[in-house]
């Protein structure tokens, strides 16, 4: 048996222009999801028989990255699926993990290629970011140029990422789930038609990664005021380029009253926002007046690690 955990994640700053080259900070958060693995007679899945339907990630891992015979696996999450919080990335990292570490070596930086070899596979990924900062924990900023604290590097295509390591602060965010997640790629594509015919939509592009770099120097110097103040401002750019909904703009509003600043995080259309604040029971609360389902979370969560107790993990957190 051999079993490994992986992070879900937030994205703080830079989600769609990350699709146009632009940069985007992504960081890891305390809620993790476990698998586990051990050779059986047939393949399953938390007990039910393993397939495409009851787990595409999982089998696509176990397609593309497993040469032995059938495997029991079994899952535990703290990630609510579909909220935008990375759980499928999660669990494909989490199943690389535990496959690599049967096999003795566990490598953040191949785990983070394969999964977003399996992540395209099964959703045609636009960019690498929820799979590398599941491998990796604490924060990335991820690029189309390389700079300093450099991880990796990533192509597809014509694409290529730099994955760079970003220094977090702890720092206590509230996640708000609308309830309700649209699925990423036409939130893509809607984002893209809008800048193939409108220079506007270009320029909130390049404004939001001009924030985003701002952002950056703001997290590592600690300035959560001066960071949250440009959360919000990304959220407004967000809501212009059309992937906000009045559901967001609600959890938005009602958090700002104890927060630096809030924004939607992912994709938009539905998933989540995110609030970052001091006061996390206060806005919890408030998100959950307006009909959201909050999760405070907190940054520097570990990446993708083996679990050396895999009796203990499944009832831990
Ligand atoms: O919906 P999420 O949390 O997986 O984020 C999507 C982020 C986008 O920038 C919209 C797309 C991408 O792949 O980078």
């Amino acid at each position: 048996m051999s079993a490994a955990s992986a992070p879900g994640k937030i994205i703080l700053m830079g989600e769609h222009a990350v699709v146009f080259g632009r940069p985007a900070i992504a960081l890891a958060i305390d809620l993790r999801l476990r698998c586990s693995v051990r050779p059986s007679m047939v393949s399953t899945l938390n007990g039910q028989p393993m397939d495409d339907r009851a787990g595409p990630y999982i089998a696509t891992v176990l397609r593309e990255n497993w040469e032995g015979g059938p495997l029991a696996i079994d899952i535990t999450s703290d990630l609510p699926s579909g909220s935008g919080l990375g759980s499928s990335a999660a669990v494909t990292v989490a199943t690389l993990g535990a496959i690599y570490a049967s096999k003795g070596r566990m490598v953040p930086e191949t785990i983070a290629r394969r999964a977003f070899d399996v992540e395209s596979t099964v959703q045609g990924r636009a960019s690498p970011i929820d799979t590398s900062i599941s491998s990796h924990g604490g924060g990335i900023f991820i690029s189309s140029h390389r700079s300093d604290n450099l991880l990796w590097e990533i192509s597809r295509d014509t694409r290529r990422w730099f994955i760079h390591d970003c220094e977090v602060p702890k720092m206590t965010l509230v996640v708000g789930f609308t309830g309700k997640k649209a699925p990423t790629g036409p939130l893509v594509a809607k984002v893209r038609r809008y800048a193939d015919r409108s220079g506007f939509a270009r320029e909130i592009i390049d404004e939001i990664g001009t924030l985003t770099m701002e952002g950056l120097s703001r997290m590592r110097a600690g300035d959560v005021e001066a960071l949250g103040r440009l959360l919000t401002k990304n959220h407004n750019l967000l809501t212009i380029l059309g992937v906000s909904t009045p559901a967001l703009q609600r959890l938005v509003d009602a958090a700002m009253p104890y927060s630096y600043g809030a924004k939607l995080t992912g994709a938009g259309g539905g998933g989540s926002m995110i609030a970052l604040t001091d006061e996390p029971e206060k806005v919890a609360t408030a998100i959950r007046a307006r009909g959201g389902i909050p999760f405070i979370v907190r940054t520097g969560a570990d990446g993708v690690r083996e679990e050396v107790d895999p009796d203990l993990f499944m009832v831990s957190r």
